[in-house]
């Protein structure tokens, strides 16, 4: 059966299928005929053409009814609008001991699979933890390869081994070791510098042996990051429980992530105990225009 038909009634042989398409399964052979499926192998499903065609002319097998909407343009933010909110977000680390609501984190989850990925692969796969004995876990995991880590690279044995085989990771974790240090000390204190005690933490998990799947995952981060802070809600990137998971398996083991997948992003998300009524100006950028 076939995966996409043009209605021959319908079509206005704009030609809007075949410039949209990213993979050439449409060819206009000549302007202002009716566009041939001539690589309908070559689909990645991204449903550009059932979106864009004006006529409503194509179907398409993955697209049934009821799973294309229209745009609202009434909602449209401006692009003032749009700014305002990506300057206003912040890292959030302090949380209200209250629970984030599960529609509010599917919201979040549904805002991440709206991000680009490569050949519309949509690799990324999400955990939700809210458990607090499971929370716990994850900090005191993220904490004991955080001392681990510093004290493999204080042995200069092992430190030399490791910039061997991760020079550039190495020496980046190098600069790090005095957070290592505190983020331990604190811990061993009481205190949780790794989540700082929020009441839910996303993770983004994907399919090491697909393209892309670690750039995939850090655009649909940024996604739910926004939505988050437009619920009202506030969130960081744990970059130490993402490095914990790469080096070490036990929040793996602890969540049931699949061997073959990579966890390229973990949210910590919360009410915010504080919100900000200011955005500070960022470094200049450095641009060379040519
Ligand atoms: C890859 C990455 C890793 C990060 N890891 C941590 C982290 O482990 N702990 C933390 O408190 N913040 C972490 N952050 C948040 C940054 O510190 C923060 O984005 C930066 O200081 C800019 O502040 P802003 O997000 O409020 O604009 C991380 C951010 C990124 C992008």
């Amino acid at each position: 059966m076939l995966k996409i038909t043009i209605d021959r009634d319908l079509c206005a042989m704009c030609g809007t299928c075949v410039l949209s398409c990213p993979e050439t399964v449409f060819v206009q052979k000549e302007k202002k005929s009716i566009p041939d499926i001539i690589h309908e192998d070559l689909c990645i499903s991204c449903g550009h053409c059932v979106a864009i065609c004006p006529q409503e002319a194509i179907t398409h097998r993955d697209f049934p009814q009821g799973s294309v909407h229209q745009i609202n343009l009434d909602i449209f933010p401006s692009p003032e609008q749009v700014f305002e909110l990506i300057k206003a977000r912040r890292s959030i680390r302090a949380f209200k001991d209250k629970p984030v609501e599960r529609d509010l984190i599917e919201q979040i989850i549904a805002a991440a699979r709206y991000a680009p990925s490569g050949h519309n692969a949509q690799s990324t796969e999400f955990v939700v933890v809210q458990e607090k004995e499971t929370l716990e876990k994850i900090v005191e995991s993220t904490q004991l390869y955080l001392s681990k880590t510093a004290k493999q690279l204080r042995n200069p044995l092992i430190k030399n081994l490791l910039l061997k085989v991760a020079k550039y990771e190495i020496e980046g974790a190098l600069h790090l070791m005095n957070d290592f240090d505190r983020i331990v000390k604190e811990y061993n204190d009481g205190k949780d510098a790794v989540i700082f005690g929020a009441p839910c933490v996303l993770f983004f998990h994907a399919d090491k042996s697909i393209n892309f799947s670690d750039v995939n995952s850090s655009l649909a981060v940024q996604n739910a990051m926004l939505l988050c802070h437009s619920l009202g809600l506030g969130c960081f990137y744990a970059g130490y429980v993402v490095s914990s998971c790469k080096r070490d398996n036990s929040i793996h083991h602890l969540l049931s992530i699949p061997n073959n997948h990579q966890v390229y992003g973990v949210l910590a998300i919360g009410y915010p105990m504080f919100k900000y009524k200011k955005w500070i100006q960022r470094r200049p950028a450095r641009i060379d225009w040519k």
